[in-house]
């Protein structure tokens, strides 16, 4: 019998929350959903773990979330499901190739900002785990925003930044460049630097990684000012470091969070996750 009732257990002070008592491998009802779903909303970031989470319950509980993205970089389509990511730096034989996934990765971002409907929820499964390396990191945006004088919120609430996914896959990746019909088919959007959380009604920080510039600023200028933000943002005190164990399951809010990969020995190690994002709307 599935338990109906789950525990919730804080990951760190500023967010995060492991949930303890659910099994994803038997169907989730309604109830559960919503229950999850508040969790969700209230601490940002969710850890299940021990869960024998097969690629079909993977994409069934991402749609419960809402609808899910097929990923423009379809070569990493994983197991058949246009729906999953796959993040593997095995090659064909199951070796470790020495080459990593997604250099893009391991820098602070938020999925899809580089859309005009920006990503929602990530839920990314643990397959096979390296021993050292290869951890998430999250940093809380709500509090972010929160921790700015009054003067630089009024100035960053008056910007707009433009989000370009071949600016940031050139400029993180050596090698595997976008197919000029990939490049057409995302071509790059403005988003407000703080946005208003749709669900929650909270202001947040809304940047990263695939943020290029500052829309009505010289090129160059606005580069720097994107840098600068990104930085401000990240507080050690506003952080949840984690480390995945095999079957780990965690599901975020990418509306208010952002994240990176850090490196590992991508010759030596093995490093298997796959991922599903839920698209949520045009942030505001
Ligand atoms: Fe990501």
């Amino acid at each position: 019998m599935r338990e109906e009732t789950f525990e919730i257990r804080p990951l760190c002070p500023a967010f995060g929350a492991e949930l303890l008592g659910v099994d994803l491998s038997q169907s989730v009802d309604e109830e559960l959903y919503r229950r999850i779903r508040a969790a969700f909303l209230t601490h940002q970031l969710l850890l299940l773990r021990d869960q024998d989470l097969s690629p079909a319950k993977h994409v069934e509980l991402g749609r419960r979330f809402g609808e899910v993205q097929v990923h423009v970089m379809n070569q990493y389509h994983a197991d058949g499901f246009a729906e999953l990511y796959f993040l593997s730096n095995l090659d064909d034989k199951g070796t470790p190739s020495g080459k990593h996934p997604d250099k893009g990765t391991l820098a602070w971002h938020t999925d899809g900002s580089w859309r005009q409907v920006t990503g929602q929820a990530t839920l990314l499964y643990a397959v096979e785990v390296p021993v050292e390396g290869g951890e998430t990191h999250f940093c809380d945006m709500y509090g972010a925003f929160e921790a700015l004088s009054d003067a630089r919120r009024r100035q960053l609430e008056k910007m707009r930044a433009i989000h370009n996914l071949d600016f940031s896959r050139s400029r993180r990746h050596g090698e595997d460049p976008m197919s000029e019909e990939q490049k057409k088919a995302v071509p790059p959007v403005s988003h407000p630097v703080v946005r208003t959380h749709p669900e929650t009604g909270r202001k947040c920080l809304f940047l990263g990684d695939h943020a290029e510039t500052i829309a009505g600023f010289e090129y160059q200028t606005g580069r720097l000012l994107v840098e600068e933000i990104n930085a401000e943002a990240v507080r050690p005190e506003l952080t949840y470091r984690h480390r995945w164990l095999p079957a780990d399951l965690v599901i975020w809010d990418n509306r208010c969070l952002m994240h990176r990969a850090t490196p590992f020995d991508v010759a030596r190690e093995r490093r298997v996750m796959r991922r599903c994002t839920i698209l949520g709307e045009v942030p505001q």
